[in-house]
């Protein structure tokens, strides 16, 4: 195992770059540290992939510096790393058993054939595969196929660091879910460094102890799920993380103060901040709707979609703003009728142009 740090690391596919436009991976510093689980969390194209084949040594990078505890790794060879990747796809041996498949990575290492059928059987167990352990990979559907990946990747428990690229899009969503479970157990249980690369935010959330945002080939914020739910660094951030994502909403700025016509929200912040480029987001979750008693913001429900213990309202403000409430109430909410909103203002984030102030 090791504490992976990245060191003004950035990679263009391209040679001689000019700009940072140029760059697939624009130059940034992040540590990994050892045994905690991570997820790599950004839409297509992002760069996550880049990172990931940086770290494993199937890319160079054409700048900065890779560190494995300390050690300058960044042009050393994949097999100097010790990182088990699982790619998108199964990556297996359609000829050889499961049994042979699994067991491969440890006899190319030479291992103890009796450790060898140990650490084969633990794997196996892990993921359910005792049934089909004699049976040709060939004859396996798509879901058991990327099992044996997945498996293949664990089997080793010497490894740096293992390195997931979006392992789970193949498989159903109820297995998804057991999977996701089961590598949080094992990296519990061996104290591995896990990756996992996905653009599926609730993916990320519930598997990673911390997530890293990418977006454009650059690191928008690193930090515990949590940390990027209550205080997204930017709007792309509190848009991506959560579901519904963060409202956004205009504000006035009288006197050095802000205020939130939609949420009749005022004096919320002094400062010298320019009006056009500041919004006020709040998190669906932390509005709160009552029953209208004279006083305080207003807004009419235009539309509800139960979730079955929640329901997700969508308001119009008396200015005219849309906006997302989701909430615990349990009666059944009319279209047209008009409700009390409220916020607590630690709740409240103000970011001026897309950062958080
Ligand atoms: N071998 C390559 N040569 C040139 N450009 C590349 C190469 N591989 C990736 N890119 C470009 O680099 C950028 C980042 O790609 P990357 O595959 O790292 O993204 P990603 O976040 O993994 O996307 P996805 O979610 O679709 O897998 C993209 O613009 C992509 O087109
Ligand atoms: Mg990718």
């Amino acid at each position: 195992m090791a504490e992976i740090t990245l060191r003004n690391l950035g990679h263009s596919y391209l040679p001689g770059p000019k700009s940072e436009d140029d760059y697939a991976l624009k130059p940034v510093d992040l540590v990994w540290e050892d045994g905690k689980t991570y997820a790599l969390l950004g839409p297509s194209g992002c760069g996550k992939t880049t990172m990931l084949n940086i770290i494993s040594g199937l890319l160079h990078p054409s700048d900065g510096q890779l560190l494995f505890d300390g050690q300058d790794v960044t042009h050393k060879g994949t097999s100097e790393r010790n990182i088990a990747q699982v790619f998108q796809f199964p990556v297996i041996y359609t000829t050889k058993s499961v049994r042979r498949n699994l067991a491969f990575p440890l006899e190319c290492r030479k291992w103890d054939p009796k450790k060898i059928a140990a650490r084969v059987a633990e794997v196996s167990e892990m993921l359910d595969l005792d049934d089909i352990l004699d049976m040709p990979a060939r004859q396996l559907s798509a879901d058991q196929k990327q099992l044996i990946s997945l498996g293949r990747g664990l089997v080793r428990d010497d490894v740096s660091a293992v390195l997931l690229d979006e392992p789970l899009t193949v498989i159903d969503p109820q297995m998804k879910f057991a999977l996701r479970r089961k590598l949080r157990q094992i990296n519990r249980h061996t104290g591995t460094t896990m990756i996992l690369v996905t653009h599926d935010q609730s993916e990320a959330m519930s598997f990673a102890d911390e997530v890293v945002v990418m977006k454009d080939g650059r690191v928008q914020q690193s930090g515990r799920p949590e940390q990027l739910f209550e205080r997204p660094e930017n709007t792309f951030v509190g848009y991506f993380i959560g579901s519904p994502p963060i409202n956004l909403f205009d504000v006035d700025v009288q006197h050095d103060n802000l205020h939130c016509p939609a949420l009749a929200l005022t004096g919320l912040r002094r400062g010298s901040f320019e009006e056009g480029a500041l919004k006020i987001g709040v998190r669906p979750e932390h509005i709160r709707v009552t029953e209208p008693k004279g006083t305080g913001a207003t807004a009419m429900v235009e539309a509800c979609e139960n979730l079955g213990i929640e329901q997700i309202l969508s308001l119009r403000a008396a200015n005219g703003e849309l906006f997302k409430v989701k909430s615990r109430l349990r009666q059944k909410i009319a279209v047209g009728r008009p409700l009390a909103v409220s916020v607590a203002e630690k709740d409240v984030l103000v970011f001026q142009d897309g950062k958080l102030v």
